[in-house]
């Protein structure tokens, strides 16, 4: 049976968020969060949604997946010289999000990017498959390419030409978002959902109810 898109909605009912329960500090909030969706086991449960903002002020969202997060921040990583790196180096402002669908929970987060020492970039990428260390230097990120065998002789020549010993290419490497903003978001009946969101101000974190 065909099923229209319009008629496609879902109830929320599993869970609430209250201002009285949420803790000061919303790094640790995120964290109380992300170990409940890791204990859910969400599939790509670190899959987020980034958005920059181009050169002509438009934004642009794409998925990437959270490698670290600390009280520093949000981290990241990709191809410096990528469609999203051009945005960062001219508009360091970005934001991600978070759909844990099993629990019902939406993050949004909002900060300035800045890039990851050299050594935060070497360790990540060491501990990577060779497989994407190769594709790391294959790949012109977001550049055109005429076909998809360009990518694969690229993979074969760097792999000929560095055998196991792959170091990490200067314009690969990570992102720390550092945030102003958070969001939690907690489905809820009828659309009357929780939202609280924290700000920055003067090095403090206020937290605030939002109307879903
Ligand atoms: C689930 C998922 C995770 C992804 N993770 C990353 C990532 O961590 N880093 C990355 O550069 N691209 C990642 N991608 C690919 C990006 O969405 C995107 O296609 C690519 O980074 C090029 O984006 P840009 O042209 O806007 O720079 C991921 C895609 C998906 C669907």
């Amino acid at each position: 049976m065909n099923m229209s898109i319009a008629d496609i909605r879902k109830d929320y009912t599993l869970k609430s968020l209250s201002e009285n329960d949420v803790l000061h500090n919303p790094v640790q909030q995120f964290e109380i969060w992300w170990n409940e969706a890791v204990n859910s086991e969400i599939d790509e449960v670190n899959a987020m949604t980034l958005a920059t903002v181009k050169a002509n002020h438009s934004p642009v969202a794409r998925m990437v997946l959270l490698k670290d997060f600390s009280t520093d921040g949000f981290t990241f990583f990709t191809n410096y010289l990528s469609a999203k790196g051009e945005q960062l180096f001219t508009n360091p402002n970005a934001a991600i999000c978070f759909f844990w669908k099993e629990l019902q929970r939406q993050v949004r987060i909002e900060g300035v990017v800045e890039n990851v020492s050299e050594q935060v970039s070497d360790d990540y990428f060491n501990s990577r498959p060779i497989g994407s260390k190769l594709g790391a230097w294959a790949s012109p990120q977001s550049k055109v390419v005429a076909s998809r065998s360009i990518l694969e002789e690229n993979e074969k020549n760097y792999s000929k030409e560095f055998g196991n010993d792959i170091k990490r290419p200067a314009h690969w490497g990570g992102y720390i978002l550092k945030p102003n903003y958070f969001e939690f978001w907690q489905g809820r009946s009828n659309r009357l959902h929780d939202r609280i969101c924290y700000t920055l101000e003067k090095n403090e974190w206020l937290t605030a109810r939002l109307a879903p």
